[in-house]
């Protein structure tokens, strides 16, 4: 069966037909292009364009730039566009050329001109190669625009056979690379040539300048068209040695809507040495992601929780620390954060991107270093401890993909002295706590002393049997722990996935009895003034049990999520040890500290 062929945009027709009566006015026919060779890569969502280029200035007068065209349609999707030159007839080391936006007298309307000033102007009879990269996004329409999940996704591209420029061009090739997949049609022009998903294209005519013959290529692109409406990532230094980055995402796929469910992993390359590594949705944790690392990078693998349906759209945030020494760096009095702006998600395109620095409470003459124009502004964050809160430096832009994965730099002034501001706070905050506390004492004792000594005696009897409930839940407690543990033996021998999920919710269940039989015990130690020397040590007791169920819950969840999904692996195991050592540890502490509070 047949596919009907997708349209041809009308603005496309319109555009070639009003290019055929556009005069050459606009360029200076002194330069020519003697061969262009353009190859365009449609194997991701996100499409590049090199075009080589051979100028040659046959005119009289040197010239010093180079203009470059793109069709309105195609410019409004130009997500990022660099210029690199080599003079003489022999490629050699190239300069990077600036280019701005430019509106030649007499140009097209239905235009956008780009202007690549050269470091020298090109004399009569020079040669210049010119390699022109152009990225852009939205430019793959997915056609028919809703599919199953059990359908390839076709989308369409268009552009035109011959390199539109304001110059005549000689000879040129057009070389489109697909992804592999089925091409269900492209425009048949003569020297249209498909071979091994390479569409080629060519002209060794002189064609006028202006020369326009769209072409449209009908393919199958099953890659991920994952699109973030709008990304904010938190960079905050801390000089204590770390520099923590949160990532807020909203995504959406950009691809075909698809009828049925559908899902699709998401590969994060974070850098080398980041640690503490968390991926979190709107529910909590997942634990599906998957993690990998050497010594060149660190790779998460994302998983959205629920196979996720037609047009879909999620939202998560992934955290990571990194080295200080890494990022951070000191020079001529100053230091300077210099790290890379987008995203670590392999192919994304983000269409709003905000970047903000947080910089140490007390940094002062802030400056910011970009590769490309940015909006720039200054917030202030405040979190504990901080009285005039930390400087906040916020970068946006829109549209933003791979090519913009460049390092920026923010530049501070920051006095040491500040660096001792929140510990001293913190001393002199205890030194206060500690005279109050001797204070309340002296009151305390003075009250005993002049009330009946039965009722001090009543008091702390009372104190003793709260005590020994407390002590009683958190023995119950630890033989949950002990039961959920046997759980996991069981499964390893039984494989019965079923009753160890059970036996999780069970003690889930108990746990949070527990808790409840807890409270009004701890309310009432709390309030009772013999206890202000037991009443630390069993705060220490809560915290330190509650991290061990939480340890143990995930520890519990890894191992039958990896049982369920037969996975196995070195890095698996890793983790499995880690979590149980560290269990194993919260364990001999919670149990000390009962028999602390068991002698008193
Ligand atoms: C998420 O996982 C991390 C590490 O695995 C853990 O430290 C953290 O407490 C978890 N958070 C939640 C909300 O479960
Ligand atoms: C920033 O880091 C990159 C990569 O390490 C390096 O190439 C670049 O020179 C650095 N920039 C500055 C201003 O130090």
């Amino acid at each position: 069966m047949a596919t009907p062929p997708p349209p041809l945009r009308r603005a496309t027709l319109l555009l070639a037909a009003v290019l055929v009566g556009a005069l050459a006015s606009t360029a200076r026919a002194d330069l020519v292009i003697s061969r262009a060779d353009r190859r365009v890569d449609l194997t991701s969502h996100i499409v590049r364009v090199l075009s080589s280029l051979k100028v040659e200035n046959v005119g009289p007068d040197p010239d010093s730039q180079v203009l470059l065209s793109s069709p309105n349609i195609q410019a409004k999707n130009l997500a990022a566009i660099r210029a690199f030159a080599t003079e003489g007839k022999v490629k050699g080391p190239s300069t990077v050329l600036s280019i701005e936006v430019v509106q030649p007298s007499g140009a097209p309307p239905e235009l956008t001109f780009f202007s690549a000033l050269l470091p020298k102007p090109l004399e009569k009879g020079k040669i210049l190669h010119l390699d022109v990269l152009t990225v852009f996004t939205h430019s793959l329409q997915p056609f028919p625009e809703e599919i199953n999940q059990a359908e390839a996704q076709l989308v369409v591209y268009q552009d035109s056979a011959h390199y539109l420029s304001p110059y005549p061009v000689k000879v040129q090739t057009l070389a489109i690379r697909l992804p592999g997949g089925r091409v269900e049609s492209y425009t048949r022009h003569p020297s249209a040539k498909l071979v091994d998903s390479e569409l080629k294209y060519g002209s060794s005519e002189e064609l006028p300048p202006f020369s326009y013959l769209p072409v449209i290529v009908h393919f199958e692109n099953n890659n991920p068209f994952a699109v973030a409406k709008e990304v904010i990532r938190e960079i905050e230094i801390s000089h204590w040695g770390n520099v923590q980055i949160t990532e807020h995402y909203n995504i959406a796929h950009g691809g075909a809507r698809l009828k049925g469910e559908f899902s699709r992993n998401l590969i994060a390359r974070l850098p080398p040495r980041a640690h503490s590594i968390y991926y979190r949705d709107e529910i909590g944790n997942i634990s599906t992601s998957h993690l990998w690392s050497d010594s060149k990078k660190t790779q998460l693998e994302i998983e959205p929780r629920f196979p996720l349906f037609g047009g879909w759209q999620t939202t998560f945030t992934v955290g990571y620390g990194l080295p200080l020494q890494d990022f951070v760096f000191y020079s001529d009095g100053k230091r300077f954060l210099n790290i890379t702006f987008g995203s670590p998600i392999e192919e994304i395109l983000i269409e709003k991107l905000i970047v903000k620095v947080v910089l140490p409470e007390g940094s002062k003459d802030i400056e910011v270093s970009a590769p490309f124009p940015t909006k720039q502004w200054q917030e202030v964050k405040y979190s504990h401890l901080d009285i005039v809160g930390r400087p906040v430096v916020v970068l946006e832009k829109p549209d933003v993909i791979p090519e913009h994965n460049l390092y920026f730099q923010v530049y501070y002034k920051f006095n040491n002295i500040s660096l001792l501001r929140e510990p001293l706070m913190l001393i002199t905050g205890f030194f206060l706590l500690f005279l109050a506390c001797i204070v309340y004492m002296g009151t305390d004792m003075s009250i005993s002393k002049s009330s009946p000594s039965y009722l001090a005696k009543l008091q702390w009897d009372e104190v003793q049997a709260t005590v020994q409930k407390i002590q009683g839940i958190f023995e119950q407690c630890l033989a949950v722990h002990d039961k959920l543990e046997a759980s996991l033996r069981d499964l390893s021998r039984t494989g019965d996935i079923q009753s160890c999920k059970a036996a999780r919710k069970a003690a889930d269940a108990q746990f949070k009895e527990l808790s409840k039989e807890l409270k009004p015990l701890l309310t009432s130690l709390q309030s009772s003034p013999q206890s202000y020397q037991i009443w630390p040590k069993v705060e220490d007791l809560i915290i330190k049990e509650r991290e061990m169920q939480e340890k143990l819950m995930t520890r519990h969840s890894t191992v039958v999520d990896s049982f369920e999904k037969k996975l196995r692996g070195q890095h698996l195991e890793n983790r499995i040890a880690l979590q149980q050592q560290k269990i194993a540890a919260l364990r001999q502490e919670v149990e000390s500290l009962l028999e602390y509070i068991s002698e008193i």
